[in-house]
């Protein structure tokens, strides 16, 4: 555990949830006008709502506290007890939320293996998908990642997924968590690669630099479902506008600036090939690396924070630019014994 003494000092490479707000959004937070969210009427809240409904092409947005509870609450408003969603193997929703679904929706997932490019192959999803017979649960929804592990799914695939899922009269939830990564690494709108969906979840705490907030998109009677779930997974925040202002200057300052993320993994991913590191990608702001035991404990000691493993993930954003690639690089050069 790395202390106090060392904030400041600190190289947080481990992920894009880590950064503090800015100078700018901290005066936007303080300046924020507030009400009651839960009677409605916060009007920072209601004017990041509207905002974001517009921006990515919904009828309407909900503000709420996480991702994991954004992608919940959209499960179960779209499934109820003894449903089943189809998800990728590696997604977020399946694998990194405690089972939510399960636990608290009595929803079974059915999980599909997700290719090299994080995509799941739809040959693979429409097999899974269970006829109406009442040995079988009752298979309602499709969810999608993007990016899923970093990695940009394209509008195509989107396309023909939505298609099989309308074919099959599924409905359908993305988790757009990283989606403005997404977006600008294949330099289409965001509203484009959420065209078509039932929900989209898009977090305002990760590469955007907010401190906390996600929010949930779809048509006002699926929103309305929606609130329901985020009272009763006690979501439903009073002066939420504290945060709602900071999701605003993220979404008014902080979208193009990913590029410049995905440009330091770029140098990252180089120079510890060069280095002689196995590395996999970029993909968008994320850099994997097989690594020798003792390579992370070597890294934290040089004040470069990633996570133990031997795949190690190692994320650019606003708080780890340009001169946090060169110590990481430097940290990553001394341990391989190569000159700094
Ligand atoms: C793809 C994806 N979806 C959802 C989440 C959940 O977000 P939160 O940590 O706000 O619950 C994360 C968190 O890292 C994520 O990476």
């Amino acid at each position: 555990m790395i202390g106090d003494g060392h904030k400041g000092k600190l190289v947080d490479l481990r992920s894009d949830t880590v950064t503090r707000p800015s100078e700018g959004m901290r005066r936007a937070m303080a300046a924020a006008e507030l009400g009651d969210d839960v009677f409605g009427d916060d009007p920072t809240v209601n004017r990041l709502q509207a905002y974001a409904a517009e921006l990515l092409g919904f009828e309407q947005a909900l503000l709420f506290p996480s991702g994991t509870q954004s992608n919940l609450a959209a499960l179960m408003s779209h499934c109820g007890r003894g449903d089943e969603y189809l998800v990728g193997q590696d997604a977020h929703t399946y694998r990194f939320e405690a089972g939510g679904g399960a636990v608290l929706g009595s929803i079974q997932p059915q999980p599909i293996a997700n290719r090299p490019d994080g995509t799941m192959d739809l040959a693979d999803v429409e097999a899974a998908i269970k006829p109406d017979d009442p040995h079988f649960a009752r298979t309602r929804l499709l969810a999608l990642e993007n990016t899923i592990g970093g990695k940009a799914v394209p509008r195509s695939y989107i396309e023909n997924a939505l298609q099989l899922a309308k074919k099959k009269g599924l409905s359908t939830h993305l988790d757009g968590a990283r989606i403005f990564n997404a977006a600008v690494k294949l330099g289409v709108p965001a509203k484009e690669l959420c065209r078509g969906f039932d929900s989209v979840s898009v977090c305002l705490s990760k590469g955007l630099g907010a401190p906390a907030g996600t929010l949930l998109l779809g048509k006002a009677d699926f929103i309305a479902k929606a609130l329901r779930a985020r009272k009763m997974l006690g979501g439903a925040m009073r002066q939420a506008g504290v945060l709602a202002a900071a999701g605003l200057y993220a979404l008014e300052h902080n979208i193009e600036r990913l590029a410049e993320d995905h440009a330091n993994a770029e140098r990252l991913a180089k120079g510890l090939r060069d280095a002689g590191y196995a590395v996999e990608g970029p993909h968008t702001n994320m850099v994997f690396v097989k690594v020798p035991p003792g390579f992370a404990d070597h890294l934290v000691n040089n004040e470069v924070l990633v996570l133990a493993g031997p795949r190690l993930r190692l994320v650019t954003h606003l708080d780890a630019g340009a001169a946090a690639v060169d110590r990481a690089l430097a940290a990553a050069r001394s341990f391989a014994g190569k000159p700094a």
